[in-house]
């Protein structure tokens, strides 16, 4: 089976991924576009790390609740695509307004939907 990420096997204590089952996290990260403007919004290191560990560079992420785009922005800095979909129209007109658009090989689509539901929007 392949890599599925982009972590050096050989060196990997010299990565920032965490290793062990306890992360412990510092205070919330607030580089680049994280605003922390949104009520249950991600601390930035957890899709950081998520991403990190289970996505290569140029992967398409899928987030059916994407909120404020906590994740959309750690994917700019990683260079992984993104798909984001929420059910609240203003949350994909904001996060709409904070992406440059294919910059970092990536590529980004955002939709207002219902992810719960069965049937088409
Ligand atoms: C806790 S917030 C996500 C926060 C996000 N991780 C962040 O860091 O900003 C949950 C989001 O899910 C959206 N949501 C709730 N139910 C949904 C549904 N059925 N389909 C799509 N989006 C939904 C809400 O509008 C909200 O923006």
């Amino acid at each position: 089976m392949g890599k599925f990420n982009d972590i050096d096997l050989e060196n990997w204590r010299e990565s920032d991924v965490n290793t062990d089952s306890l992360w412990l996290i510092g205070e919330r990260a607030k580089t680049g576009k994280h605003k922390n403007v949104y009520h249950g919004n991600f601390i930035p290191q957890i899709p950081y790390q998520l991403l990190s560990r289970y996505t290569k560079k140029g992967d398409v992420v899928l987030e059916p609740f994407m909120g404020s785009g906590t994740t959309l922005f750690e994917c700019e800095e990683l260079g992984r695509r993104y798909i984001g979909l929420d059910i609240n129209p203003e949350m994909i007109e904001y996060v709409s307004g904070q992406v440059d658009l294919f910059t970092n090989d990536s590529e980004y689509l955002m939709r207002n939907c219902n992810s719960a539901s069965a049937t088409r929007f």
